[in-house]
């Protein structure tokens, strides 16, 4: 009996001891040297085979055993569940945690984004259109032939002959017209190339395109339009002005100025002293353009406008070097 018990005893120990303070594997070892069908219990059960005369010491060398195994083994668990608590005090929860990065949208497309919703809740739907384009689209559709001195207006890179990279969104017009009967209402947003570069000009920009036609849309139509969209944008105390202009696809052509941002129209350097900024180009369009695309110039009349995104971005923001959206420095991408 004595060999049994510190047989179990040495067993127990080392079974403990390798245990790694597992609290689940502790209470199977209770289980099985102290629960009901234990082994200590079964040592238990085999006194009564020992010869009368020892029995008693037995009895006492069990319940010493049986002690034992219990002090051992509630240490051990005492002994794990300090250790957890400590492990747990390692981690401090005033710690402030690692923020995850959070992306924005540049500040050119949020401005892309809120012109074309602008136009969209006024019913303008929004279409894009290829960057390569074609001559045809870019230039003669527009009534802008080969030899004619506007292409001189826009320094253009060209592909082949008849490719090129879209100068401004305008081609969107004749694309449109071509596949869709009046009346429409479109906005095109979108990047545009000119062979430029300096405070002013890069070689790639951004312009949004817009485009309403019908039976009897007027000048009128596109003032108020207009009027709505620079209010929205900028303000509604914003003063705007029409300023007669000239391009090849609208007649009569427009420019929008609007009232200088920095200076409250009180002349400033931005606005080179005369209290207005220019911020896009406009007109009715020409019925050139119409018999382009198949258009009754009699029946259908219609206004066209389109404008730089990174200027409009540059007055609402009040940012003086183009440049800056091009760098792409977090620490000027952040304030946006
Ligand atoms: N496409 C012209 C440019 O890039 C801007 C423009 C002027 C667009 C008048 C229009 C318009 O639709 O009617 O300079």
């Amino acid at each position: 009996m004595e060999e049994a018990v510190h047989k179990l005893l040495e067993a127990a120990v080392k079974e403990i001891a390798t245990s790694g303070s597992n609290l689940q594997e502790l209470d199977n070892l209770r289980i099985r040297y102290l629960g009901r069908k234990g082994e200590l219990t079964q040592l238990f059960k085999e006194l009564g085979r020992v010869p009368e005369g020892d029995r008693p010491a037995a009895g006492k060398l069990l319940n010493e055993l049986k002690v034992e195994l219990e002090n051992r083994l509630s240490a051990a668990v005492e002994g794990a569940k300090q250790r957890l608590l400590e492990g747990r005090e390692q981690f401090d929860v005033t710690i402030p945690g690692r923020r995850p990065l959070r992306g924005r949208l540049h500040p050119v497309t949020q401005i892309s984004f809120e012109v074309s919703k602008i136009f969209n809740s006024l019913g303008f739907e929004i279409v894009e259109g290829p960057e390569v384009e074609l001559d045809y689209y870019n230039f003669e559709a527009l009534n802008i032939p080969k030899d004619h001195p506007a292409r001189d207006m826009q320094d253009t890179f060209y592909i082949s002959d008849d490719v090129v990279l879209r100068t401004h969104t305008s081609p969107l017009q004749v694309r449109v017209m071509e596949k869709h009967r009046p009346p429409l209402r479109i906005i095109a947003p979108g990047r545009t190339y000119r062979c430029d570069s300096d405070a002013t000009h890069t070689p790639m920009f951004h312009q949004v395109e817009g485009l309403m036609v019908g039976e009897d849309i007027s000048f009128g139509n596109l003032k108020g339009i207009l009027t709505i969209f620079v209010h929205q944008m900028f303000g509604p105390d914003v003063a705007l002005r029409f300023r007669p202009s000239f391009f090849p696809f609208t007649e009569p052509s427009a420019e929008v100025d609007i009232e200088c941002v920095m200076c409250r129209g009180q002349g400033c350097r931005v606005c080179s002293q005369t209290g207005w900024l220019e911020i896009l180009g406009s007109g009715m369009v020409d019925p050139e353009v119409f018999k382009m695309v198949g258009y009754d110039p009699d029946k259908v009349t219609g206004f066209a406008f389109g404008m730089g995104i990174e200027r409009i971005a540059m007055l609402k923001f009040g940012i003086d070097d183009l440049r800056l959206f091009f760098e792409n420095d977090l620490r000027f991408l952040r304030q946006f």
